[in-house]
This record gives C-alpha cells, sequence and structure tokens, in this order.
C-alpha cells in the first residue's frame, strides 16, 4: 500500500461505508491514501475501515451525520488529529427518505429542507472546514512541484498546487430530470453549480473541485433492492438503456474519483464528469422506440418502477 499514487495524502469520505463512498474508501486507500470514513452507519463504517486495514491500508470511521454543521467540523478536526493532515474531500453520502419523493406541489416544505440541507448543505459545510485544513497542511510531504520556468509564459512566483482535492458526488439525475423526484434532482443540480463557483474560488489557493455524476450504479443496497422488486428482464431493460450495455459498479466510480484526486488531474477543476456508460449523451427518442419491441416481448419484466409512490429519493 506504500507505492500508489497518493501515498502521504490524507482523505475524508463521506457515506464511506458502503455503495460509492465504501469503494471509494478503498480504493483511495489502495493508492495510499489514509481515509476517514464517516457515516451514520457505524456497524457497515467499521467493517469498511476493517476490511481496508487488514489489506494493509490505513483507515478509520467516524459517526456523524453530515447534514450537521458539528459533524462536519468535527470530521475535519479528526483527519488533522488522526492523520496530521487533510488533502482530500470526497462529498457522498446521502440516504433518501420516501417523503421526499414528489413533485412540489406535492413534497413537504420540512422533507424539502432535509433532504436540500444533505444533498447540498453537507457539501457546502465539508468545504467549509476542510478548505481552511487544506491550505494549512499544505502539499504533500515529499511533493516535487518540478522546474516552473520553462514551457509557455511562465513567469513570478508559481500559484499553489497539490494543496488539496475535493469531489462532489452529483449523478445523472443532475444532468437530466426525472418526473416528480423535485428533491433530488434539484439538490443534484445544485451540486453542479457547488462545485463549479467551489473550483472558483478555490483554484487560487491550489485545491481542485469536481463532480461525478455517476449512472445506474449496482451498489450493495441497488443489489438488494432488485432482487426484491426486479427481475432478469427487467434489470437487463435497464443495461439496454446504456450504449456500453451495462449497468455500474462502484469500481466505476471510484477508479474515476482515484484519478480526479490524484497528481494527473491536476489541471482539471470545475468538470462534472458523468460515469455513466453514456446514458446521458443518448438521444431519448430512438431508446424508447428501439427498446419497444423488447418491452413487448418481455411483458413480465420488472423494475422497481413497478413499486407505486416508494421512490427512495
Ligand atoms: N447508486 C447509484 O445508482 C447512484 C447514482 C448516481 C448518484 N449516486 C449518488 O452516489 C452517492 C452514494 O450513493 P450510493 O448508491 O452508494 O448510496 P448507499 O446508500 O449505498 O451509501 C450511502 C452511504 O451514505 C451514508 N449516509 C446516509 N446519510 C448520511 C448522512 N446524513 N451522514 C453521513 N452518512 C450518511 C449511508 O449510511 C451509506 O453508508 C449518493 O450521493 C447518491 O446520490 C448514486
Amino acid at each position: 500500500m506504500s507505492s500508489g499514487n497518493l501515498v502521504s495524502k490524507a482523505a475524508i469520505v463521506t457515506g464511506g461505508a458502503q455503495g460509492i463512498g465504501g469503494a471509494t474508501a478503498r480504493r483511495l486507500a489502495a493508492a495510499g491514501a489514509k481515509v476517514l470514513i464517516v457515516d451514520v452507519d457505524a456497524q457497515a463504517a467499521g467493517a469498511n475501515a476493517d476490511a481496508i486495514t487488514q489489506t494493509g491500508g490505513i483507515a478509520a470511521c467516524m459517526i456523524g451525520d453530515v447534514s450537521q454543521e458539528e459533524t462536519a467540523k468535527a470530521m475535519v478536526e479528526r483527519a488533522m488529529s488522526e492523520f496530521g493532515r487533510l488533502d482530500i474531500l470526497v462529498q457522498n453520502a446521502y440516504g433518501g427518505g420516501r417523503d421526499r419523493a414528489g413533485s412540489a406541489v406535492e413534497v413537504d416544505p420540512r422533507a424539502w429542507r432535509e433532504g436540500l440541507d444533505l444533498l447540498v448543505g453537507a457539501l457546502f459545510l465539508g468545504a467549509k472546514y476542510a478548505v481552511p485544513a487544506m491550505v494549512e497542511s499544505g502539499p504533500p510531504p515529499g511533493y516535487d512541484p518540478g522546474p516552473w520556468q520553462g514551457a509557455g509564459l511562465r513567469h513570478g512566483t508559481p500559484p499553489p498546487r497539490e494543496v488539496g482535492r475535493i469531489v462532489n458526488i452529483s449523478s445523472v439525475h443532475g444532468l437530466v430530470q426525472a418526473p416528480r423526484s423535485l428533491v433530488y434532482e434539484v439538490g443534484k443540480s445544485a451540486v453542479i453549480g457547488l462545485t463549479r463557483q467551489m473550483a472558483i474560488d478555490f483554484g487560487p489557493q491550489g485545491i481542485t473541485v469536481n463532480a461525478v455524476a455517476p449512472g445506474h450504479i449496482v451498489t450493495e443496497r441497488m443489489e438488494q433492492m432488485w432482487q426484491q422488486t426486479g427481475n432478469e428482464e427487467g434489470f437487463h431493460l435497464f443495461e439496454l438503456h446504456y450504449p456500453v450495455r451495462r449497468t455500474g459498479v462502484p469500481d466505476d466510480v471510484a477508479h474515476t474519483i482515484a484519478f480526479l484526486c490524484s497528481p494527473e488531474a491536476a489541471f482539471i477543476t470545475g468538470v462534472v464528469l458523468p460515469v455513466d456508460g453514456g446514458l446521458s449523451i443518448q438521444l431519448q427518442e430512438n431508446v424508447i422506440m428501439d427498446l419497444k419491441e423488447y418491452i413487448l416481448e418481455h411483458p413480465q419484466l420488472k423494475t422497481h418502477f413497478d413499486r407505486r409512490n416508494t421512490a427512495r429519493r
């Protein structure tokens, strides 16, 4: 674990107990980063931290709700005391609620506030406390910026570089909207605006801020959902929507996040990188008409869309 490209870096992964965050915590640790998992699920967080340490990585966990300011503050303090520095913040945590599904007419104002507090507010709070800690930490020990004078028109004192990385998790739902999902769609769209704003604000301090927009990722929870409410034919219908003819796995997103945190991605900031097998760039009219025959041939197909009024978002 000491030879990866994130050696000497310390990371926080919110919602790092399982799913995309779980895979990301393992992937960053495998690249040499020390990882603090912050999650509300103590058991799963502990199990993921154990899995990392058992394979030679360095991980700790902290239990807390990241939509609360005290958690955001405490997680940064914990990373600084546990690892002595902070370089990477992956803002991934989300847990839906049934009352968050619906249109503006249907959603309760309390559900709106709670949903957006977690989808967007938590990312503001995370950055609020993480950025000063990243600046205080500076570039990782042993960082060699290379010669400044040379190619191009470089002059004067070089700007700070390799000070920090923030990766915010948006979704294809931040790029295209689904009906009756006001809270989630607005939240994931706002993550994109927040990412661009932070990229501009923190770029001069040597911190890059990017977002990833995953498509359908079959996490542990999604796997369970498919087993409970879907069937093989329904799952294949999902796969057929994707130009690459498969849905995603947590590692697809974890690898992308690890790249955005790597020295090789130093000049990338403010982007929203879809990790969606091409889902969001495809014209829908064609997809729908192309799938018509498949649906007619498989009238028994079932997906979670067959559950009425139970959308988790
Ligand atoms: N799975 C997908 O298909 C998919 C697609 C696009 C975007 N996303 C986004 O990716 C992120 C992770 O999704 P996932 O599918 O891996 O979810 P998941 O449910 O598998 O894992 C989410 C983790 O976040 C934790 N969590 C929930 N609320 C929290 C809170 N308030 N504070 C701290 N931790 C909390 C949960 O305990 C859990 O460990 C989310 O932001 C989600 O919106 C997921």
